[in-house]
């Protein structure tokens, strides 16, 4: 189809696409193609008078999402505006008609679509669609200095061109293509790692006993997921080794599974060629167990009988090798760019910056422990030679970060 965005520039973004009634109702449902083709999840949100110009089964179907058009909906726990608007990142109501554009620029708050608008946290994009007669009349022309004195909601639109009844002048609703341009915009998508492989380890690593029991550690694999998928919305082929965990694969990133460190091992040395040559950036935010059983036992092992012999039990350990530390001792120059991760109960900064001489890398992120573990925000420093930088943010806004610094090495 042409037009249709090639990259995956939303992915791990939702977008609540707003529908009001008028006759440009229709061209949403090929702005929602895009969006989903682009890698977004899409919720639908509809005004009573939407679903008298497009269907709400196209829409349902489409973006694999109940349609919402109900304040009252009772399905979610809380306010259906307030539980949308936190789930948003961008709120976009196209069309937008003149009686929405003057409730908009009253602070009404009447249905689902103008709640929303008003209690948004993310950028609210509106795309007016009129009569040129009804886009130039005085009271809508009010209603839009309004809103841009406000400068709470982004216009895209109206363009010059044929309106529903074929009249022509200003008033037509920007084309999906256009709408789907501005959102990518305010949404601030780059495609600065086109071109670039980076390879993300992420999750725990077990270590097995035998075939019951295994070694492992708390590590859910969030973090090193949300760099991947950051890493494939910017442009990056993005190969993700992971430890055992229950999330999904991000669209576009090849998967490589993997249990032990020593497989995680094989794996990276796979993806990074044996002159490091594969890949441009390796990022290790997997857990990766410092030790390993000295033996595997084939057959589940029986514990003694209770008693002086069986009350105490030693395993014995071997020293697993350090990953990261042994690419840095392996890389001469700058590539791949290198990122090590640092789980610390104190003295985060001091530790992060030793990290990142004996493991001769480039950026190390510190995590307190008290923090972070399998929640979807985080509060953590990017450590490199010169600085130490906090950020509090989601998992998604912290793997930006990281991955502007790596972008900006590349460059
Ligand atoms: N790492 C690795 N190989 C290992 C252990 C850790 O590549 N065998 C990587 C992790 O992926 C992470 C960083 O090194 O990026 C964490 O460093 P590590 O020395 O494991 O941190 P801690 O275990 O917290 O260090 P220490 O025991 O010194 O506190």
């Amino acid at each position: 189809m042409p037009g249709m965005p090639d990259a995956l520039a939303l992915a791990g973004r939702t977008i609540s696409l707003c529908l009001t009634g008028g006759i440009a109702a229709y061209k949403s449902v090929y702005l929602a193609r895009l969006l989903l083709t682009a890698g977004a999840a899409v919720q639908p949100v509809m005004t009573a008078s939407a679903s008298r110009f497009v269907g709400k089964v196209t829409l349902s179907g489409l973006c694999a999402r109940p349609v919402l058009e109900d304040m009252w909906d009772s399905s979610f726990a809380g306010e259906a505006h307030v539980a949308l608007a936190e789930q948003s990142d961008l709120v976009v109501i196209a069309p937008t008609t003149a009686d929405m554009l003057a409730r908009l620029a009253q602070g009404r708050a009447d249905d689902l679509v103008a709640a929303l608008a008003l209690v948004a946290k993310s950028p609210v994009l509106i795309a007016p669609a009129m009569h040129p007669r009804m886009w130039a009349h005085p009271a809508t022309q009010r209603n839009v200095a309004t809103l841009r004195a406000d400068g709470r909601v982004r216009l895209v639109g109206p363009v010059e061109g044929p309106v529903a009844n074929g009249e022509v002048g200003l008033g037509r609703m920007s084309e999906p293509e256009a709408i789907f341009a501005a959102i990518v915009e305010a949404l601030g998508a780059r495609t600065d790692l086109a071109g670039k492989h980076v390879v993300v380890t992420a999750g725990p690593t077990v270590e097995d006993l035998d075939p019951v029991r295994f070694l492992g550690n708390r590590s859910t694999g969030k973090m090193g997921f949300a760099v991947a998928e950051a890493a494939r919305a910017r442009g990056a082929r993005v190969t993700l080794i992971a430890g055992p965990t229950a999330l999904s694969t991000p669209r576009g990133v090849d998967r490589v599974d993997v249990r032990s460190a020593l497989e995680m091992q094989s794996a990276i040395d796979a993806a990074l060629g044996p002159a490091l040559e594969r890949a441009d950036a390796l990022v290790m935010a997997a857990a990766v167990a410092d030790y390993r059983p000295a033996t595997y036992e084939p057959e589940k092992t029986k514990k003694p009988k209770a008693g002086k012999a069986g009350d105490v039990l030693s395993i014995e350990l071997l020293r697993n090798p350090d990953l990261l530390a042994g690419v840095g001792a392996r890389r001469s120059g700058g590539r791949p760019v290198l990122v090590g991760f640092a789980v610390e109960t104190r003295d985060l900064v001091d530790y992060a910056r030793r990290k990142l001489r004996d493991k001769r890398v480039d950026l190390v992120v510190g995590n307190l422990a008290t923090h972070g573990f399998g929640g979807d925000d985080d509060e953590v420093v990017i450590v490199d030679e010169a600085s130490a930088e906090p950020l509090r943010a989601s998992k998604r806004q912290i793997a930006d970060a990281l991955l502007d610094r790596i972008a900006g090495r590349l460059a």
